[in-house]
């Protein structure tokens, strides 16, 4: 929440991109005195003050501010998230913004685009309402809970009501006004909410054919990862491999796996394993790992790990950490300390899987010590390279369920990943990870 005596300085020449950003900082609670300067040689002292509540929005795109530009870096190092920039919307993803920019925003901006930026840069914590990307009420016909769409700071308006029908038509409504995300009330996101993480990527029951399903269920979560920053490259490579995983499922020793992996297609599941994969080529390619059969291997493991679990959605709380979950009803608790031993005696039957696809899956929840690790308490000393590539993939994407996906929060998930893997082998892959963020993720979302 901006803080109560927070003054804001308009810096903008053009008369209507003036009102609508002004009616947009007016409609934030707690905001004090609105100063607008009519040029650069106003707007320079402002600047040089300390004060910590004040507020900037800059237009570069007109030639009376165009100046600023130079110094763009400076001010965000000076005034921190108290800083928004307007540019030409084709210049957004311009070198000379590349590291401020999350507080630059396109000229063309729509309302809420404002509203939400101002809001990300100033509330990070301590709001009561979460949002969860649109993309996700594909997966239920119903709305769990009261629905919002976030118009301002601590400003939500309700679009949907508990139990109302989710429909195609309303959600690509919104979509079309570029709302990426609704808003749950934090009590709904923990009670209500959990369906629309660990459930179908899209309820078949929300369209007319099964082809009209699989083809909007393939739409989204291309989409998602795309948004995720991964190129096309590996996308289509790691499709590739995909494909060469379940061409193995059809051995007869792995009848029973591939009747788990057919069951979970379409869940939580089959979800974050796909987007495990993703971030395991990422890393891979970072650590100069090219080979197939490392990706192969990889590929397995991504899409093996959590069939260990009978019920897919008990796999939302497999991130939890191992003093949580024994903390929980006795009989979800053992299942989750037992899915990886349990997937991993299944993939024994097949005499030609490699040991390395039953070590990730039988190690996957390793990597902290005794206290939160399970079901051997390992660190990283005790881990392949191999391992702890995947450890890391996945604690990753579950993390991004954390931010719902919010890609302006990548380095939120990334950090907590980095501060959690430290110990040996996970050294290595931290830092080409972090390589990968700032290199190949960031620059392309
Ligand atoms: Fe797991
Ligand atoms: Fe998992």
């Amino acid at each position: 929440m901006l803080p109560s005596t927070m003054n804001v300085t308009l810096a903008i020449s053009n008369k209507s991109l003036l009102d609508k950003v002004t009616s947009i900082i007016s409609s934030f609670k707690d905001v004090g005195l609105v100063k607008n300067v009519k040029d650069y040689q106003e707007l320079m002292p402002e600047l040089e003050k300390t004060d910590k509540n004040l507020f900037f929005v800059i237009d570069l795109t007109s030639e009376t501010f165009s100046a600023v530009t130079a110094k763009a870096q400076d001010i965000v190092t000076d005034h921190d998230k108290n800083v928004i920039f307007i540019v030409n919307d084709d210049q957004k993803t311009d070198e000379k913004y590349s590291a401020i920019l999350d507080n630059v925003i396109g000229a063309n901006f729509k309302l809420i685009e404002l509203s939400s930026l101002i809001s990300d840069l100033k509330s990070e914590t301590g709001s009561d309402n979460f949002p969860i990307p649109i993309n996700n009420f594909y997966k239920v016909t119903a709305f769990p809970c009261d629905i919002f769409v976030k118009l301002g700071v601590d400003k939500y308006v309700k679009i949907a009501n508990e139990k109302d029908p989710v429909d195609d038509n309303f959600i690509q409504k919104f979509k079309a006004k570029r709302v990426d995300s609704f808003y749950v009330k934090s009590h709904d996101f923990y009670d209500k909410c959990t369906a629309l993480f660990s459930d179908k990527l899209a309820d078949v029951k929300l369209f007319d054919t099964k082809e009209e399903y699989v083809r909007k269920s393939q739409e989204i979560l291309h989409g998602m990862v795309k948004d995720l920053g991964v190129n096309e490259f590996i996308v289509s490579k790691v499709n590739e491999t995909l494909a060469s995983v379940e061409k193995e499922l059809q051995k007869p020793n792995l009848k029973k796996v591939f009747n788990l992996f057919e069951k979970m297609k379409g869940t939580f599941i089959y979800d974050h394993s796909y987007l495990t994969m993703m971030f395991c080529n990422i890393l891979c390619k970072h650590m100069d790992w090219e080979s197939e059969q490392v990706r192969s291997k990889l590929a397995m493991a991504s899409m093996f790990h959590d069939l260990g679990m009978a019920n897919p959605k008990k796999a939302f709380y497999e991130g939890a950490g191992k003093s949580k979950i024994t903390t929980m009803d006795q009989e979800l608790s053992q299942e989750i300390l037992d899915h990886g031993r349990i997937i991993a005696e299944m993939l024994q039957a097949d005499k030609e899987m490699p040991q390395e696809v039953i070590n990730i899956c039988l190690n996957h929840h390793e990597g902290l010590g005794p206290e939160e690790s399970y079901p051997r308490g390992l660190t990283g000393t005790n881990l392949t390279q191999l391992e702890c590539v995947f450890i890391v993939a996945h604690d990753f994407v579950l993390e991004l369920y954390k931010i719902a996906f919010n890609t302006s929060k990548i380095q939120k998930a990334y950090d907590a990943v980095a501060q959690k893997y430290t110990s040996g082998n996970f050294k290595a892959i931290m830092k080409a990870f972090e390589v990968a963020l700032e290199e190949e993720i960031k620059p392309s979302i």
